[in-house]
């Protein structure tokens, strides 16, 4: 991939799966890439895999949102493409679900996204970019998953208005929906057990009998950043035809 040389981008949760695949594709293709994460780990493994290119910043998605702008203008003085990417989730059913699970979850999927927007708009020149991740889950009933969709839901909303505001300022605004995609998120906050029983369900009834690759989120996240130049407001799903077929 070529073309993005010299563009200047952030990646919330960048330091693995979908975020880490984006950060790597733009880089490959000239962009400078700021990408944001937690665990020393996986801090670590981001550094290993981008290379000394890329500036790889500590910043809890919903704590640490001033200091990442202030790095971000230290660093490029103006920012073509925000990603907002870093997210969460939990699998709980209504009954079992907590308040404090809801509102860390809210404040992981969709307080801290909008104002990260809000604060890096003043950075974005015309002819900037937003993509926000959000989930196919967004507009289905999957058991488990009452507060995680509901927060995914509110970004797809947000997405909207988020357009309708920056469409004066030249900045555009959207959303990439995946479906199953192999990250390995669903191991890492699911029991082994439920999580090996819903990678069985969704290789079983997806269209295309699999799973989605993160670089094959990275590619429609690049394509709604730099090339789709006459949409905003939307939402591309990527999910092997699942909400649709
Ligand atoms: N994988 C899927 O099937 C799927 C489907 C639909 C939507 N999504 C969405 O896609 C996005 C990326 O998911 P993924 O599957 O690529 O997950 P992932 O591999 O677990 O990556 C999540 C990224 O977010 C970061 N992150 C999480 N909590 C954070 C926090 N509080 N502060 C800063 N960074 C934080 C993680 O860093 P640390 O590891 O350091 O915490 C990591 O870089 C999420 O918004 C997710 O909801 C995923």
């Amino acid at each position: 991939m070529t073309g993005y040389e010299g563009k200047r981008v952030v990646i919330t949760g960048g330091t693995s799966g979908i975020g880490l695949a984006t950060a790597k594709a733009l880089i490959a293709g000239g962009a400078r890439v700021l990408v944001t994460g937690r665990t020393p780990t996986s801090l670590e493994n981001a550094r290993a895999a981008l290379g000394p290119g890329a500036i790889v910043e500590s910043s809890d998605a919903v704590s640490d949102i001033d200091s990442l702008v202030d790095r971000a203008a230290a660093e490029f003085d103006a920012v073509d493409l925000l990603v907002l990417n870093a997210g969460g989730t939990v699998s709980s059913t209504v009954d079992e679900t907590s308040e404090a699970e809801y509102d860390k979850l809210f404040e992981l999927n969709t307080k801290a996204p909008f104002f990260t927007l809000q604060k890096f708009v003043p950075l974005m020149p015309v002819g900037s970019a937003v993509v926000l991740t959000t989930s196919v889950s967004n507009t289905k009933g999957i058991a488990t998953t009452s507060v995680y969709s509901a927060t995914k839901a509110a970004l797809r909303s947000m997405t909207r208005t988020f357009a309708r505001e920056l469409i004066d300022r030249g900045i555009r605004v959207n959303a990439v929906s995946p479906g199953p995609i192999d990250t390995g998120i669903l191991e890492r906050t699911m029991s082994a057990e439920a999580a090996r029983q819903f990678l069985d369900q969704i290789k079983a009834t997806n269209p295309m009998q699999r799973f989605g690759e993160p670089d094959e989120v990275a590619k429609a996240i690049i394509f709604l950043g730099f090339d789709a130049t006459y949409t905003t407001g939307t939402e591309l799903l990527v999910d092997g035809g699942a909400s649709d077929l």
